[in-house]
């Protein structure tokens, strides 16, 4: 036997023995890992017969049926974030590491936050989680409310970038350090003993591409984020690593607006060249900010699957008055294969947030199995691409099914029909302005 394969076999054995006890299917070692997004904490949260009290995060209006876990019409109390955590550590799901994306301080006026509020609360919730997981791997990555004021995030070294690198020094290493304190972004390997080779983790600051940031407006390589990426990346595919990318603005389409990208179409058009070209290389993307949980698959100019790309939900229920839906909150748990980092399954809990309220209780479960849902085999490019077919089909119960876990299942009632399925489809399949236009305009031919 080569020695080589002696290792790997050996590697196996080990992995199996420790392998996960909680969700598991009979299938190769799996390892898994927590994705938490959003938590957006309002400090200001609490009950008080008065409703246009209850938060600031409501902006003067009625809050609409404040309970002890959160508002629709709030950001997060406290109490709702550590429920979340507690569950997560009262789950005992064996994890290697935690992504967190990004957004802790709340949505209200400009006026009401300024840059020492802001680094208190990221403080507050990166010794939060650091109490719940001492001994955890955590991989945060900044959001857009990361920042005073809101969204304008700095190509250069800043207080806020210095302050949550010294909250972050007990996860990161040195060097992601020293590059964060200079671009809000980081790499660091992540080397455990149980699986066959190390990952890469690459927190990017999408918040510099944001439309609404002003700081980089007519930047064409904001703080030199997509020469430091494509070196990384170039590395990474000579030493054959693998890497999973974390960032909390999205690549692609929002899946809730016609035509249009989360981040500026020109930054939008440039990092999916660059996610093409390295696709090999990148075995998950994992983002949030839209407070929504959808699926996306990117596809190389010959519209073959290369890479899968996940939008995690929100911790916060908040929406506006304005809005129709919301979602309830969420945290979710993917599992991946422990010799090559591919995603085998995405485990999604939430918190029924009425019922919770309702109860004085904090009742987490699971709203989905992503493979027992859609029925497929694993979450690898081409499984999602073979998911995404079905969901165009038209009249596709699936959707229904796909539609309900985008908004956590807030509301079973609300349907997703004509204009609004479109704007899905597409953002689940065409990344590229080229490839959505061409979708947008066919939708008449698989609607
Ligand atoms: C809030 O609710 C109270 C009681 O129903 C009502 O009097 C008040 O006008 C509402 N305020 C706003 C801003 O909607
Ligand atoms: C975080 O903020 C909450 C609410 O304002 C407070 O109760 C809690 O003690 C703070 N926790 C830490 C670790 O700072
Ligand atoms: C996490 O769970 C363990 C029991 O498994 C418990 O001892 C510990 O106190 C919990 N951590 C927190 C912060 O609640
Ligand atoms: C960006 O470039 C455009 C076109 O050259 C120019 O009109 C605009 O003033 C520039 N904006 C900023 C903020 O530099
Ligand atoms: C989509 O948006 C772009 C840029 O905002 C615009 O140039 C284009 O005409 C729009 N396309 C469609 C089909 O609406
Ligand atoms: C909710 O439960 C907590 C303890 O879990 C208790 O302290 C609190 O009084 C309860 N609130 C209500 C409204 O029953
Ligand atoms: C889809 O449903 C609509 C109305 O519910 C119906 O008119 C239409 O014929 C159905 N389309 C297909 C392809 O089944
Ligand atoms: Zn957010
Ligand atoms: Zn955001």
């Amino acid at each position: 036997m080569e020695p080589r394969l002696a290792l790997a076999l050996a590697l196996l054995c080990s992995a199996l023995q420790a392998a996960p006890a909680g969700p598991q299917r009979a299938r190769s070692a799996l390892g898994q890992f927590w994705h938490v997004s959003d938590l957006h904490l309002d400090p200001t949260y609490h009950i008080t017969p008065d409703r246009t009290k209850v938060c600031s995060s409501s902006k003067g209006v009625n809050a609409s049926n404040p309970g002890p876990f959160g508002d629709f019409l709030c950001d997060s109390p406290y109490q709702l974030i550590l429920s979340a955590f507690e569950f997560m550590n009262d789950s005992k799901e064996q994890v290697s590491f935690m992504i967190w994306t990004g957004d802790s301080p709340p949505h209200v006026h400009v006026k009401e936050l300024s840059t020492e509020l802001v680094i208190s609360i990221i403080g507050n919730l990166s010794s939060t989680i650091r109490n719940f997981f001492p001994d955890l791997q955590v991989f945060p990555a900044l959001g857009n409310h990361d920042y005073w004021p809101q969204d304008q995030l700095p190509v250069t070294t800043s207080e806020v970038y210095n302050a949550v690198a010294d909250f972050w020094k007990p996860w990161l290493n040195d060097e992601a350090i020293s590059t964060f304190r200079k671009g809000g972004f980081y790499t660091q390997l992540f080397e455990s003993s149980n699986s066959y080779q190390p990952l890469r983790i690459i927190s990017l600051n999408t918040n510099l591409y944001y439309s609404p940031n002003k700081v980089t407006v007519n930047i064409t390589d904001p703080a030199n984020q997509f020469a430091w990426l494509e070196e990384i990346l170039e590395t990474s595919s000579q030493k054959k690593e693998k890497v999973y990318i974390i960032g909390h603005v999205p690549v692609g389409y929002l899946p809730y607006a016609r035509n249009t990208t989360a981040i500026r179409e020109y930054y939008n058009e440039r990092l999916v060249k660059i996610f093409r070209k390295y696709s090999s290389v990148i075995a998950g993307q994992f983002f949030g900010h839209t407070h929504r949980d959808s699926i996306m698959v990117l596809l190389d100019e010959e519209e073959k699957p290369v890479n899968s790309l996940f939008v995690a939900p929100a911790v916060t229920p908040v929406k506006s008055v304005l809005q129709t839906e919301s979602n309830n909150p969420g945290v979710r748990l993917y599992q991946y294969d422990l010799f090559d980092y591919s995603l085998q399954d995405l485990w999604q809990f939430y918190l029924d947030l009425r019922d919770a309220n309702k109860k004085n209780e904090s009742n987490w479960k699971l709203e989905y199995i992503l493979t027992k849902t859609y029925g497929i085999e694993d979450l690898k490019p081409e499984s999602l691409y073979e998911m995404a077919k079905q969901l165009s089909v038209p009249n596709s119960t699936l959707f229904e099914q796909y539609y309900s876990n985008y908004i956590v299942s807030y509301d079973k009632t609300i349907r997703c029909e004509e204009g609004c399925k479109t704007c899905q489809i597409c953002a689940i399949q065409y990344l590229d302005y080229s490839s959505y236009t061409d979708c947008i305009n066919h939708e008449a031919v698989w609607r």
